[in-house]
């Protein structure tokens, strides 16, 4: 999803979904020079509103460092099951491996 202003590009969001049990929300990103005027909050409205009351499993995001009282403000809590691979570790001990 894109925000323009004539023919600039000010704002965007990217959605991934099923369609019915997951959507995740990604590239939030305002042109700085429009920051700071609910542009961030509209994208987001827009992108969110679609899946809202539908009962989803999750619509979820991974917040920036420092960005989460910006997604708060729009309803978002932190989330205590999310995991990311270390693929240092992958795929995990190997075979034969003392641990
Ligand atoms: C985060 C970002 C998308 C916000 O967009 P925005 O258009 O400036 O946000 P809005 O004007 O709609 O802000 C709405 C509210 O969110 C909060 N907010 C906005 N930016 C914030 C920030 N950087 N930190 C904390 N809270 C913020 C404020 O409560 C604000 O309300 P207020 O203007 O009345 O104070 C924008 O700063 C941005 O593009 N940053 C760089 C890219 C980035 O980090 N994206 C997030 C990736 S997860």
């Amino acid at each position: 999803m894109h925000a323009w202003e004539d023919q600039r590009l000010i704002a965007t969001a990217r959605v991934i979904t099923d369609g019915v049990y997951y959507a995740t929300i990604w590239d939030v990103i305002v042109d700085p020079d429009y920051q700071h005027r609910g542009v961030g909050r509209a994208v987001m409205r827009r992108a969110v509103e679609p899946f809202v009351g539908r009962n989803f499993s999750f619509i979820a995001l991974f917040s920036a460092e420092g960005k989460e009282p910006f997604y708060e403000q729009l309803g978002f809590r932190p989330h205590g099951r999310g995991m990311i691979l270390d693929e240092a570790w992958w795929p995990g001990p190997r075979e034969g491996a003392q641990e």
